[in-house]
């Protein structure tokens, strides 16, 4: 069952409802919801706060954050990416907390030629350390319409999703040594920016300003977090809250990482001549 009211959008299922007080959802608003942080009118916000868009020209990429941060949560946000040549450009949507060990959970977007392949480029953070980056092409063209990237955060892993279809989990790993977000609560992070020294194909196309301004687009920004400790004691209250993915997930989580996954630090052995990171044995 669904209701919406005034912007504020719950869904509860009915056999979970004495449990719902457990579980915060709300439909975000960018203008009640976010700050922009970087750009000045180069980042706007349409209608009554719904719609936000980013965009870069020669003298400045833009950006925006969540006015709030979170503890573990299940964060959607729905993007249209820069279309036609958007060689060189990097979109970000991404997770931080603050501080030299701070923790950071990464989605970032490498623009391309037209008619080439963006790149989504994952990665995660914890204790100021990140190095655990897998990347991965796409299923659809990300230009022609809204898709939705989601992070699942709880205490026992993180799902990256598209379409909410999972692409990458991290498992959290402090039983054999390795540190996992969970004390140091994150905002929500987006930014369009230059990046042609590196993005597209290492940095070999570099932007093409005659294109400037590339924009991209945001709309349902939604965050669910439990009240309480999102552990244990409230996994059951929501689907994504579950420890485990279900059959039909699993399928999907391989479909995209047989055929769509570019690149697993866990599999390069170039830079890892010593040993993989203890977090690729999970
Ligand atoms: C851009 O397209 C080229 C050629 O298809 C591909 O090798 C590369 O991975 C694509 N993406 C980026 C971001 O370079």
């Amino acid at each position: 069952m669904a209701f919406c009211n005034n912007g504020l959008c719950m869904v509860l299922l009915v056999s979970v409802m004495v449990k719902s007080s457990l579980m915060v959802a709300y439909g975000g608003n960018f203008y009640q919801d976010s700050d922009i942080t970087w750009g000045d009118q180069r980042a706007k916000v349409f209608n009554g706060g719904q719609l936000l868009s980013l965009s870069l020209d020669k003298t400045s990429g833009s950006g925006f954050r969540s006015k709030k941060e979170y503890l573990f949560g299940r964060i959607d946000m729905q993007l249209k990416l820069v279309a036609g040549n958007s060689a060189g450009t990097v979109t970000t949507y991404y997770l931080s907390s603050e501080g030299l060990t701070h923790d950071e959970i990464d989605f970032e977007f490498l623009g391309n030629l037209t008619g080439d392949p963006y790149i989504v480029h994952t990665n995660v953070f914890t204790q100021g350390k990140g190095n655990r980056e897998q990347q991965f092409y796409l299923w659809f063209d990300p230009t022609k319409n809204f898709h939705t990237y989601s992070v699942i955060w709880i205490p026992h892993h993180i799902i990256f999703l598209v379409d909410n279809t999972p692409i990458r989990v991290f498992k959290n790993g402090e039983s054999i040594g390795v540190p996992f977000p969970k004390n140091q609560p994150m905002r929500i992070y987006s930014s369009l920016w230059n990046a042609d020294d590196w993005a597209t194909r290492g940095g070999l196309v570099k932007t093409d300003w005659t294109k400037a301004p590339f924009t991209a687009y945001y709309r349902n920004f939604n965050v669910q977090t439990c009240s309480g400790t999102c552990s244990t004691s409230s996994f059951s209250s929501a689907a994504w809250q579950s420890q485990e993915l279900d059959a039909y997930s699993r399928r999907r989580l391989r479909w995209v990482q047989k055929n769509f996954m570019i690149y697993n630090y866990c599999t390069d052995f170039k830079r890892f001549p010593q040993g993989f990171p203890p977090e690729c044995r999970l």
